[in-house]
């Protein structure tokens, strides 16, 4: 088994970890973002992107956007735009490091509520953020595409953790 306090890092996503990050969400089938797409998420201000490095090595990542309050009312929100670990490192721990430290991050911003949607069918995505503290909010019908399917909101609320 990795021991993963020994090795693991979590660190900022860089322009060099792009081509890493584009293989994972490939071989996890996710919504695709193109190269220049995480070029210009990394250079948003208001984007939080983290990496897992396992020896330095590219496993897994985060890429997400601050939705920053314009009124005292209302505190900050993050949206989770997409999160992923290679397949093969799955079920090790390396999730969790890394929703941990965007849950750390979230804080530092004074954000109130974390955000994310998921396909209905992915279960093992879904039991992992319950697992986590999220809870479903709502579904938006026939979201997805190929193939057409709901997504499920989510939402991690921090003042109750
Ligand atoms: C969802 C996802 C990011 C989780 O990442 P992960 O690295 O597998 O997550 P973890 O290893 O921290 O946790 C997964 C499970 O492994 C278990 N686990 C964690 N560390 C473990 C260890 N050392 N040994 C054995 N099991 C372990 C956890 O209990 C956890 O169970 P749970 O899902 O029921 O909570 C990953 O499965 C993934 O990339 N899925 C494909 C892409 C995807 O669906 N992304 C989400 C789109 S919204």
């Amino acid at each position: 088994m990795i021991n993963l306090p020994e090795i693991l890092r979590i660190k900022t996503m860089q322009m060099s970890d792009i081509e890493v990050v584009l293989k994972i969400q490939t071989e996890n089938n996710l919504s695709f973002w193109a190269f220049d797409d995480y070029v210009r998420q990394i250079s948003e201000f208001n984007s939080v992107n983290i990496v897992a490095a396992l020896n330095n090595e590219t496993v897994g990542f985060i890429i997400s956007s601050l939705i920053i309050s314009t009124t005292l009312l209302f505190k900050n929100e993050l949206e989770i735009l997409n999160f992923s670990v290679r397949k093969d490192f799955q079920n090790s721990g390396i999730g969790t490091a890394l929703i941990k430290n965007l849950v750390v991050k979230s804080i530092a911003n004074c954000v109130e509520s974390i955000w994310l949607e998921v396909r209905e069918n992915n279960k093992k995505a879904q039991s992992f953020y319950e697992n986590h503290g999220f809870t479903r909010a709502y579904q938006r019908k026939n979201y997805y595409r190929n193939p057409v399917e709901d997504a499920v909101i989510m939402r991690l609320i921090l003042d109750s953790i």
